[in-house]
């Protein structure tokens, strides 16, 4: 151990004057979640302050859904998927006079600071309520999307990734025994993480993803290539917000086009945003919520934490929300290579 280091101690932040935390969860469920919770609600304690746990992310601020939490109340959780707050996607939020009354219940309750721990809808929401009501907040990144700017890895990222592969590796054998193509969706909304790293992982021999695009003929190429191989079958990984409309869209073309390959299409959806969070998601959930509460008693507020080149940074939700993450197209040359 380094001679610098100096463990923690409860006194930290003594002077601070936030005594009550809100913690939440909103916008799709990530793996780890529970685990960022439970590291939230026990720094929270561990310095001595009271913390609330707000069910149904901004739906719970607006009915008053509200918890103590102690210690025991997020014991046996790091391992679950899902989140036992419960998570909603949250229209009325977008009102001005509901967040007045979501502030409001706030107030009444004591609370002097919030964690929202979600994805880009849940800080462009913190952000607003922050700008007006003058609440601290900081983020926490859980989505399996691995799209926010000022963060390495989201939470549930990698565990949807290890989800993918297993479900990848088994279609394979069907894919092998038919001889068939197959076009199987990921999710990732706008973004192409899942896909290109699910397609590395998974031997893919082709990857679609809304940040480039990929003519008909160059698949073609990439899809023969992997049949002259073996190899008489065939994966492609589609990003969920690929251009051409999907892993259906691109089916259909390709069958119209391709008559001669057999083609099946699998979309794997919600099961992507289940499971026990992976060993990876454990330890960044717990890092990152224990730097949430400790980033609010620093007198940080409406930024996210995030994990870059392995340690702890501060990103503005402006610039979080507003910059896109860029994926590294250079992973596409690996498939490629590999494939070829
Ligand atoms: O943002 C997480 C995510 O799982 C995306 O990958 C996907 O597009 C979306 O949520 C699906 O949302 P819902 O569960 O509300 O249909």
């Amino acid at each position: 151990m380094s001679k610098e280091y100096r463990s923690p101690h409860a006194d930290d932040y003594s002077d601070n004057p936030i005594r009550k935390i809100g913690v939440l969860t909103s916008g799709g469920d990530a793996p780890g979640m529970n685990a960022a919770l439970r590291a939230v609600v026990r720094t929270a304690i561990f310095y001595r302050r009271e913390v609330v746990g707000i069910y149904q992310g901004y739906k719970g601020l607006i009915e008053k859904n509200f918890k103590n939490m102690v210690s025991g109340d997020v014991s046996n959780i790091i391992q679950l998927g899902g989140t036992i707050l419960k998570s909603a996607r949250c229209k009325e939020f977008h009102l001005r006079e509901v967040r007045e009354m979501a502030y409001n219940h706030l107030k009444e309750e004591g609370i002097d600071a919030l964690v929202v721990i979600g994805g880009d809808g849940t800080f462009t929401g913190a952000r607003i309520f922050a700008q007006e009501f003058g609440i601290p907040i900081v983020g926490v990144p859980g989505t399996i999307d691995n799209d926010l700017f000022g963060t390495d890895f989201t939470i549930g990222y990698d565990t949807a990734l290890n989800t993918i592969i297993e479900a990848v590796d088994k279609i394979r054998d069907t894919a092998t025994a038919h001889e068939r193509l197959f076009f199987i969706e990921v999710m990732g909304r706008d973004a192409g993480f899942l896909a290109l790293n699910g397609g590395i992982a998974s031997g893919a021999e082709a990857v679609l993803i809304p940040e480039t695009s990929t003519d008909i003929t160059t698949l073609e190429n990439y899809i023969k290539s992997g049949y002259r191989k073996s190899k008489n079958s065939s994966i492609v990984l589609v990003a969920e917000g690929e251009k051409a409309g999907g892993a259906f869209g691109i089916a259909k073309q390709v069958e119209e086009n391709f008559p001669q390959y057999d083609v099946r299409v699998t979309v794997l959806g919600h099961i992507q945003r289940g499971g026990s969070p992976t060993a990876f998601d454990r330890i960044l959930a717990s890092r990152l919520g224990v730097a949430s509460v400790e980033a609010l008693l620093d007198d940080q507020q409406s930024v996210m934490v995030g994990i870059s080149n392995d340690a702890v940074e501060l990103t503005p939700f402006n610039k979080a929300i507003k910059y896109d993450k860029e994926v590294n197209t250079k992973l596409l040359d690996t498939i490629h290579i590999l494939s070829s």
